[in-house]
């Protein structure tokens, strides 16, 4: 082939697979469902100025519960999360109501968009939850089940979901919110019909179908010795003394400027529960300003402290490894739908700024133990 002939082969070529990649570039529909910004998935940690990048300095891991329709609809959220952030925590995607809509029936869509972001991210993801008296789908609260069926249905529920996640999920919580505010059990579906002995049999279950994964028991109230506290104590003893397989206990941390914990009255609670020998760590903090007539300035300030006493109850108690957060931005908080009122609870403010919150955590993350 000659000099002349072959370049203009090539220029055909050229042509041909330029065309080629412009027509890739079309998108398949003329609307394309909105992606958040994937960050490479080494220029995470390399950044040192990130709560995720100091809290790994200091042994712990950060975490936020994760709404899975911010994710995918708000670039800035996903950046920021994939930024700050070691630990996801699906708001409401691994819900009874979310993955087994109809008997049988499992809807894994949301939650496994959740754990992709989260291993592109070198995030640990925190199963969130089993058991628990709320987010059942209609079919459950419905229906009317022997023992012997809902429990099966149960064990079915936990072995299914843990199969599916098994390796990509590092902690699940067992159960949820199981005592009341006297610390007596609940009264729900599963305690109703199935009796105290769920609790227990809900953890083995879940050792048996993924012996790698901790497992958590979770609640709200237990932050402080009290009532609650103490019952929950004496309900994770007699757990272990019956060889219970649970490795620790998450406090939810949902608090509020009026009456917060003290730093020592947690430090001195996550011990007692250390003591037991697993371990301990805040799950779900939030902090409300609502009802407070301090200045917004102050009230932020307040806010701030707060954050900063508890994580440094965190950093104290060598048994807790993790601080997580019920969402980091104030745009998406769940505070104004729960209570009916308007609140900035959380870390980053609507406009993803970092608020005194966020500061108060990287100071302490960073200042000498
Ligand atoms: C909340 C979610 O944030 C809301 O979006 C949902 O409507 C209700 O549940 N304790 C828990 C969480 O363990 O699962 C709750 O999450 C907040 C309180």
């Amino acid at each position: 082939m000659n000099k002349r002939r072959y370049s203009v082969l090539l220029l055909l070529l050229f042509l041909l697979t330029s065309c080629m990649n412009s027509q890739n570039n079309i998108p398949e529909s003329p609307t394309p469902k909105p992606r958040p910004v994937l960050l490479p998935p080494h220029s995470t940690p390399a950044l040192t100025n990130t709560l995720r990048a100091q809290a790994a300095a200091r042994g712990i891991l950060i975490g936020t519960a994760v709404d899975a329709t911010a994710l995918v609809q708000d670039s800035a959220y996903a950046e920021t999360l994939g930024r700050e952030f070691s630990i996801l925590t699906p708001e409401n995607a691994m819900k009874f109501d979310a993955l087994e809509p109809a008997p049988n029936v499992y809807n894994f869509k949301q939650a496994d968009e959740l754990v992709a972001f989260a291993k592109a991210h070198q995030m640990q993801v925190h199963g969130h939850n089993f058991v628990w008296y709320r987010a059942l789908p209609d079919w459950i609260k419905q229906g009317s089940f022997t023992k012997a069926q809902l429990s099966s249905i149960l064990h079915d529920y936990i072995t299914t979901v843990m199969t599916h996640y098994k390796g990509q999920v590092s902690m699940w919580d067992i159960a949820n919110e199981v005592l009341d505010d006297q610390g007596q059990f609940r009264t729900s579906i599963w305690y109703t019909t199935l009796g105290p002995d769920f609790l227990d049999q809900a953890f083995r279950w879940a050792r048996e179908a993924d012996p790698h994964v901790q497992l958590f028991y979770n609640d709200y109230g237990t932050e402080r010795p009290g009532v609650k506290a103490d019952a929950l104590y004496a309900l994770v003893k007699g757990m272990l003394a019956r060889g219970v397989p649970i490795d620790g206990v998450g406090f939810q941390m949902h608090v509020g400027l009026g009456d917060p914990p003290t730093k020592q009255a947690v430090i001195a609670n996550f011990q007692r529960f250390a003591d037991l020998g697993i371990k301990v760590q805040i799950s779900e903090m939030d902090v409300m300003v609502q009802g407070s007539s301090l200045p917004l300035q102050q009230k932020l300030q307040a806010q701030a402290h707060l954050y900063q006493d508890m994580l440094s109850a965190c950093l104290s108690v060598s048994a807790c490894e993790a601080f997580t957060m019920w969402g980091f931005t104030d745009r998406y908080t769940w505070i104004p739908a729960a209570t009916g009122h308007p609140d900035q609870p959380l870390i980053f403010d609507q406009n993803f700024q970092q608020k005194p919150a966020y500061t108060a955590l990287f100071q302490t993350l960073t200042s000498n133990p």
